[in-house]
């Protein structure tokens, strides 16, 4: 059993920041003999516990909970950084194109083995994830996770209107394919299914009724879906379904708000909204470097936090433009400041980490499983190096306190930063 030596980095049940700069995490086989945090916290007063037990000293190193990505497209690894004049030209001419493309499941499962890849490199270990409207594509991503023995969830696109040839699905088939995937996956070691009507306006009320009916049917499998973006999305959804009372109001008229039900985005909300959130458990997937990038607009923290719905961060690449954690917790502190309140939130580097870790877990219904180090935690961590570049060392060298060592690490960091993953003991060493 592994006892590691070095500061550790986690989070109370309320939010708080836990620091040790002399940490000890013990991490052993629980009753089932599944990897778990067995202890965490202060050296000096663990330590006497594990004595004799070899120590992993990690001098100048953070352990921190691996990142929990909340929303991101494996198929659009390759639509980074594709300029459209907002979402839905978007969506035409680059990412429907490419995601057509993952009708070849060799092209899928090759695609798949990157972005994995790329998700540990920047210490993501956990991920909420569209596949695209082909069954391949959530086989090879599912079989990959599988292979490197990680929590994550996706699922085949719903999209049987508005959509080219190439990614449209035909709703009848759409439905079965989504409940045989069901089948064949969620609840397969690590793995998870989400139920994935693209956004309201690329599915017809058949193709919604029946994701509902399937969301009903199965009650621990997620459901993911697109809310409230961009202006002119919000126009067109509420033409298709004059009848609900707002674009949000679609999915819950179709039986698609409950708890493990994850929206991206909800930026233009109304108080109604954000209390059919509330009482129903859906949660929100805050993509800021996608709002920047795409012009979408600014999430409303200070909405979000009136009201009371669950949220946490997200890369949602492409549409997004990093799959680094540290550049999505950085424009998150610049939609805080420019956002929709008044005076601009100033958001504390230990509430943007914890929005992309504990809170990002408890979002998608995973509290106390990932996202933190706490005992009983399936041991999913990140080693992070504050000396990564010239500049991050000098200037976390002169962090006085938690607060501006992390704002450091979040202004400054980058993949480079993540020295290690690990994956319930399977290591990913990435130098340094
Ligand atoms: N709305 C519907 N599909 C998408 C997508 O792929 N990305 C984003 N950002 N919004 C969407
Ligand atoms: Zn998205």
């Amino acid at each position: 059993m592994p006892v590691y030596r070095s500061a550790l980095l986690r989070f109370a049940d309320d939010g708080r920041a836990l620091y040790d700069e002399d940490g000890l995490l013990a991490i052993g086989p629980d009753a089932l003999g599944r990897q778990r945090v067995l202890a965490a916290g202060a050296w000096q007063a663990l330590a006497p516990q594990f004595a004799g037990e070899p120590v992993v000293h990690l001098p100048g190193r953070i352990i921190a909970p691996g990142f929990v990505d909340m929303h991101i497209h494996f198929p659009q690894t390759d639509v980074i950084g594709s300029p459209a004049d907002g979402l839905l030209p978007w969506l035409e001419n680059y990412t429907f194109p490419h995601e057509s493309r993952f009708a070849d499941p060799a092209y899928g499962a090759q695609v798949a083995s990157f972005f994995i890849d790329e998700l540990l490199r920047n210490g993501v270990t956990t991920a909420l994830i569209f596949a695209t409207s082909h069954p391949a594509s959530v086989d090879a991503l599912m079989a990959e996770a599988q292979r490197r023995q990680m929590r994550l969830i996706t699922g085949k696109v719903l999209q049987d209107r508005h959509s080219p040839d190439g990614v449209r699905d035909e709703t009848v088939q759409s439905l079965v394919d989504t409940e045989a995937l069901i089948q064949r996956w969620h609840g397969v070691d690590r793995l998870g299914y989400a139920i994935t009507p693209r956004f309201a306006p690329t599915s017809t009320p058949e193709q919604l009724r029946g994701a509902g009916e399937l969301a009903a049917r199965y009650p621990a499998v997620w459901i993911q879906s697109h809310v409230a973006e961009n202006l002119d999305e919000i126009r067109w959804a509420r033409e298709l379904f004059p009848a609900s009372r707002s674009y949000l109001g679609v999915y819950d008229d179709f039986g698609l708000m409950r708890e493990r039900a994850v929206y991206a985005h909800c930026i233009h909300f109304d108080d109604e909204d954000r209390a059919l959130m509330k009482r129903t458990g859906a949660t929100a997937a805050v993509s800021p470097t996608s709002n920047l990038f795409l012009g979408s607009g600014f999430f409303d923290y200070a909405g979000a936090d009136r009201v009371g719905f669950g949220y946490g961060l997200a890369s949602d690449v492409g549409g997004g433009t990093s799959f680094s954690p540290f550049k999505t917790m950085m424009a998150a502190y610049y939609v805080g400041r420019e956002g929709q309140t008044k005076q601009g939130l100033s958001l504390s580097p230990q509430q943007l980490w914890w929005q992309h870790t504990a809170g990002a877990a408890r979002a998608l219904g995973l509290a106390g499983v990932v996202g933190n180090l706490q005992p009983g935690c399936e041991a999913d961590f990140v080693v992070l190096n504050p000396q990564a570049t010239p500049l991050l060392a000098r200037k976390t060298g002169q962090a006085r306190n938690l607060e501006e060592l992390l704002f450091a690490l979040i202004v400054l960091g980058d993949d480079r930063v993540v020295q290690e993953t690990v994956i319930s003991q399977a290591k990913y060493a990435l130098g340094a």
